[in-house]
């Protein structure tokens, strides 16, 4: 990464006492000096010219010229106080510290603060194999995007607050979207914008549960949803998943009252099965009994390879249960934030208001690209293009395993998705594989990492969605040395 110049801050706060006996330029000195021994100022940040910070502090100019030559005399500054200066890395800073601790985190900032969600990106690095879940972000058609944003830069700013709920031209575009691909039920109204489907089981979980309410949670299941859940109180039931997906008699027998189910039926993260119909229904019917809702992640149902997406349980929902949450972050690109919830009518202005205290809104401008992104039929195309290429790269991972590390990892092509899930041998302890991987410089995410109960056999989480076919290959062969 190329370093950013540091710019001159707009304003330096530097109190100046025009009626004390120390004269103004030795106060602006100390200032500064201060500033900078604190940590306020750091190395490299540029300082305002000597005629912008004389205006500003209301004295000549010749006062900061004076300040500002006994501060580089010193070494706390370089450069020149006529053609521009800037904080030296020199002088030994001595930040603050509290001499007794504070009070700390309340109870429930306790248990965000232990919640530790792993960031999912390693800084500014790109991505390496296999973390599961990235997209092809080297095919993203961002000149397309750039000259869909320079337009609305151009013709319509829009600079004000927006709705909470979400920009007006997207909520008709995403409800449009999903009655027509995804086979749900849904009004415009009905459709919440979020920043990501992160935010949407947060919101959820906020507007819907009271602390130590009882939530049925795919076991093994997405961390990112689990950990929202938990730290909004609820006492997380860890139901498991068979092939047909949660086993909802396993969950009535665990916890018939619980307030919520989360399910994943398109593509249950991170096993992979899809929910069977039988299993859809049952799960429904209990939701209707127990008057509990379903919060339904369909974060990657659009990469289909053997037929025509499944419906989602959203559309099956007669009794208005179900809680649909949606993301553009698998079939464009994560740093977007943006995603969506489908609510009942009834809960729309309880969500709406949620997102108003949370955050007020998306950024207005990104919604209106992402709108015009939609209309014009570019995400349609996008998504037909990035099935076709992920289909092919899942074939390229499923062969390079199969030869050579077919007698170590046992892999199932799946039908769904951008990643899989590759079954160790029995007794290998796969988070021991996954560190050995690791030091390789691969992400191969361990299956016991996502569920509460311990797997029965260990697997790996195996992402080809966003990487080259060399790179699958290399990444195979890298892993052969780190299972060896
Ligand atoms: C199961 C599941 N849901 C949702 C997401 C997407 O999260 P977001 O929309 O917050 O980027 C992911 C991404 O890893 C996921 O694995």
């Amino acid at each position: 990464m190329s370093r950013v110049r540091a710019a001159p801050p707009a304003t330096l706060f530097l109190p100046l006492d025009a009626s004390s006996s120390s004269p103004l330029y030795r106060q602006l000195y100390s200032g500064v000096r201060e500033s900078i021994l604190s940590g306020r100022l750091a190395p490299g940040a540029g300082l305002p010219s000597s005629r912008a910070l004389a205006e500003e502090l209301g004295v000549s100019r010749n006062t900061v010229i004076l300040a500002f030559d006994q501060l580089v005399a010193e070494g706390y500054i370089e450069g020149s106080p006529r053609s521009g200066t800037r904080v030296a890395a020199v002088p030994e800073r001595t930040p603050r510290v509290k001499a007794s601790p504070g009070p700390g985190p309340s109870a429930r900032g306790k248990v965000i603060a232990n919640s530790r969600l792993p960031a999912l990106s390693r800084g500014e690095s790109p991505p390496v194999p296999f973390r599961a879940g990235v997209p092809a972000l080297d095919q993203f058609p961002y000149r397309l995007w750039s000259r869909l944003a320079a337009r609305r830069w151009r013709r319509q700013p829009m600079l004000d607050y927006g709705e909470p709920g979400g920009y007006g031209a997207l909520r008709e575009a995403i409800a449009e979207y999903v009655r027509l691909a995804r086979g749900a039920r849904c009004l415009t109204e009905q459709v919440i914008v979020t920043s990501g489907s992160q935010q949407g089981v947060d919101l959820a979980a906020r507007v819907l549960l009271d602390p130590g309410d009882a939530v049925w949670m795919e076991d093994p299941g997405y961390t990112g949803a689990r950990t929202a859940l938990q730290v909004a109180g609820a006492r997380i039931v860890p139901v498991p998943v068979d092939g047909e997906g949660l086993v909802v008699q396993e969950g009535e027998r665990m916890a018939a009252q619980a307030r919520m189910a989360y399910v994943s039926p398109s593509h249950q993260f991170p096993l992979g099965v899809t929910m069977s119909a039988a299993r859809r229904l049952a799960l429904l019917r209990w939701a209707s009994r127990a008057g509990a809702w379903i919060l339904e992640d369909d974060y990657d149902s659009e990469f289909r390879y053997d037929a025509r997406p499944l419906a989602a349980l959203q559309g099956m929902d007669e009794d208005g249960r179900v809680i649909y949450v949606g993301t553009f972050s698998k079939t464009l690109f994560p740093a977007l934030r943006l995603g969506y919830l489908i609510v009942p009518v009834e809960l729309v202005d309880a969500f709406r208001a949620a997102r108003a205290v949370s955050d007020r809104q998306s950024p207005t401008m990104d919604q209106a690209i992402l709108a015009d992104f939609l209309g014009g039929g570019h995400f349609a195309r996008h998504v037909r293009r990035m099935r076709r290429l992920y289909s092919e790269r899942q074939e390229v991972l499923v062969d390079a395993v199969r030869r050579h590390l077919g007698d170590r990892l046992e892999v199932t092509p799946s039908a769904a998705g951008m990643h899989l899930l590759a079954w160790l041998e029995p007794g290998v302890d796969d988070a021991t594989v996954s560190a050995g991987a690791a030091t390789l410089g691969l992400e191969a995410a361990p299956l016991s990492r996502y569920g509460l109960v311990r797997p029965d056999r260990g697997g790996l989480l195996l992402g080809w969605a966003g990487y080259s076919p060399e790179a699958i290959r290399e990444g195979v062969l890298k892993l052969g040395e780190a299972l060896r």
